[in-house]
């Protein structure tokens, strides 16, 4: 879910729905407002997209004022219908709160809530709190006191953010776990999911720590912890601007973001790789002893990053040795894994807030290994828990299908794994010193995928009324199957499946019927040319039993022609670099599809880009 809440001079509602359209990625089921205005309070929400709302306030305006909150919903508890949206009211309708996460002891309160005369109308977890507030307020007076002694009484991961009608300048948030940023103004403030909401007015934040609460006033900012206590906060400038944020004359963000993705492969290689091809990462502050000692490597991520990870450790196993395993974020601590220090997780994130990764990297470190972050969202929850970090420098991404955000994951993780060879003192081979000079030209490459994708919009266009299409690799080419299924799944809505095609006799070839699309990643006939001559085979037995070949694979490959339908050219790249390039048209495809079948290409249906619940 995404947050806004806003106190200063300029009209509360404006700059609170400004800053929800910036966090509509974070979800979009329902969206409300709420506005300290003429003493009193006034609210609004609706279920649906953020449009929804807005046309309800064009047609039933609320008074201006000069403090508000906002909130755009993924809905857990409770249907995304009107009365679940926030924000929630007390009884008297002088508070308003709204939330982010999931408060598990809710049944429990709200029981005692009715006990004591209160009466609630939403299924949510959240108005629970509401009424709690309420309460505590009226014995204390002290709105952001009166949240401190709520938040004690909370089990769960949440954020929250009130108003008070009685406190008419004031605004209060409580974290913990999920995110919130203070916004620095000048006789203003903000408080938001994500610096996005409040970029177009100020680039300086303070980030809240965990368990903490937050009192905004027009002349200041008060952080405390849960008891009282002044708290630690983190205080830096944003170092992009609104435009980052603004779809710059694409007609999506996706498309926008794909098209980004040479300069963000770029920029997250920039000053990693010295003259003489080594690597330097000096942001990765775990001691190069600790590194040396390491035995075994564990890979945790969500979704996208999941496949970045299951990529990484092909790379990391054959460039450094180190056995390396990749697992579900949301799987791994529940099975009990075996962790000790000289185990290295690797969290993959791009929001560094999924809350699966971070309660997986949260038990690694309880088991005492070293957790390392590869993230995009500077000193969000999952870089400020891990041991170390390493940015990727994708800059926001908005759409909530994942494009440059993986391929700098891809990035970031070769750049460990190359990084841990040298720690290690791995005798660099030719190969690596030759993989170290392609990966600092792949950009370029990327660049020349993207030139050459008309044909691959105009096949997906041809295939818009197909039910299901098939995705097949081998090697690394089986994550980027994977992702090309994950991609179309998101999207366009489609039956969608990635396999490894050596798995296909073993059970998938019985889908196989006539016309079906099959998308196959070919591997580079070069170096590992065994590879390729097994795909070849699949792709002709495929074709056999009628499918629809589509066939990606590297420029000069000319063994794959015959059993292509539809040839899709890459430039050549080593093997395990290839996902860069690989994925690029899988993207495209997926994107085209989505917007040739009347999807929303940016936000997909029950899909969020930051799912802050486990
Ligand atoms: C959500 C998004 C996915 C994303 C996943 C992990 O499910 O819809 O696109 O890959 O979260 O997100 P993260 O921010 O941890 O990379």
């Amino acid at each position: 879910c995404g947050i806004v809440g806003y106190v200063g001079g300029q009209n509360a509602l404006d700059v609170v729905i400004a800053g929800l359209k910036r966090l509509e990625y974070r979800g979009y089921d329902s969206a409300g407002v709420a506005v300290l205005a003429d003493g009193g309070l006034a609210a609004a929400k609706k279920a649906g997209k953020l449009a929804n709302l807005e046309k309800e306030l064009a047609d039933r305006p609320l008074p201006s004022g000069t403090a508000g909150i906002g909130h755009t919903r993924w809905a857990t508890h409770g249907a995304p219908n009107d009365t679940n949206a926030h924000p929630h009211l007390d009884n008297a309708g002088r508070v308003a709160i709204v939330h982010n996460g999931i408060i598990e002891n809710f049944a429990q309160l709200r029981s005692e809530l009715t006990d004591r005369g209160h009466e609630l109308l939403s299924e949510t977890d959240t108005e629970v709190v509401s009424h709690l507030l309420a309460e505590a307020y009226s014995s204390t007076g002290d709105l952001a006191e009166a949240m401190r002694q709520v938040c004690r009484r909370l089990d769960g991961a949440f954020t929250l953010v009130a108003v008070d009608a009685d406190a008419p300048d004031v605004v209060v948030g409580a974290r913990r776990n999920s995110p919130l940023v203070v916004g620095v103004g000048d006789g203003e403030n903000f408080l938001a999911s994500d610096v996005a909401a409040f970029i177009a007015h100020t680039r300086d934040a303070i980030e809240l720590g965990q368990d903490q609460v937050v009192e905004l006033r027009r002349e200041g900012v008060t952080v405390t912890d849960f008891d009282g206590e002044p708290g630690d906060v983190r205080e830096y400038h944003v170092d992009w601007d609104a435009s980052a944020a603004e779809k710059g004359g694409y007609d999506y963000f996706m498309l926008k973001e794909i098209a980004e993705q040479p300069k963000a492969v770029a920029d997250t290689l920039l000053g990693r790789i010295d003259v003489n091809g080594r690597l330097v990462l000096d942001e990765v502050r775990i001691p190069a002893h600790v590194l040396r000692e390491i035995d075994k490597i564990v890979i945790v991520a969500c979704g996208t990053a999941f496949h970045a990870g299951m990529i990484a450790k092909y790379a990391i196993e054959h460039w450094t040795r180190i056995p390396c395993e990749i697992e579900l974020a949301s799987e791994f601590r529940y099975r009990d894994p075996i962790l000790d220090p000289r185990t290295l997780v690797i969290a993959i994130s791009q929001s560094g807030e999924t809350m699966d990764t971070l309660m997986a990297l949260r038990h690694a470190r309880e088991q005492g290994s070293r957790v390392l972050a590869i993230c995009n969202t500077n000193g969000s929850t999952i870089p400020r828990e891990s041991d170390a970090v390493l940015y990727t420098h994708a800059g926001p991404e908005v759409a909530v299908a994942s494009t440059k955000a993986f391929l700098t994951q891809l990035v970031a993780c070769y750049l460990v794994a190359l990084y841990l060879g040298q720690v290690r003192g791995t005798k660099w081979g030719d190969e690596i010193h030759s993989l170290v000079r392609e990966l600092s030209d792949i950009a370029k490459e990327v660049e020349e995928v993207l030139e050459t994708m008309e044909p691959v919009r105009e096949l997906a266009r041809s295939l818009k009324d197909k039910n299901t299409v098939l995705f097949l690799g081998r090697h690394v080419g089986y994550p980027v199957a994977l992702e090309g299924a994950l991609k179309l799944k998101e999207l366009a809505y489609m039956h969608a499946e990635g396999f490894a095609a050596g798995e296909l006799k073993h059970g998938p070839i019985a889908l196989i019927e006539n016309d079906l699309p099959v998308v196959v990643v070919v591997p580079s006939p070069r170096g590992r040319s065994v590879l390729h001559d097994k795909i070849v085979s699949n792709i002709q037995e495929i074709r056999a039993r009628g499918a629809r070949t589509i066939v990606i694979a590297e420029e000069g490959d000319e063994a794959v022609v015959p059993y292509a339908d539809h040839l899709i050219r890459i430039p050549a790249t080593p093997t395990l670099l290839q996902p860069l390039v690989a994925t690029v048209p899988l993207q495209v495809f997926a994107c085209e599809l989505a917007t040739a079948r009347g999807n929303e290409v940016d936000q997909p249906r029950n899909l969020a880009k930051s799912v802050t619940v486990e």
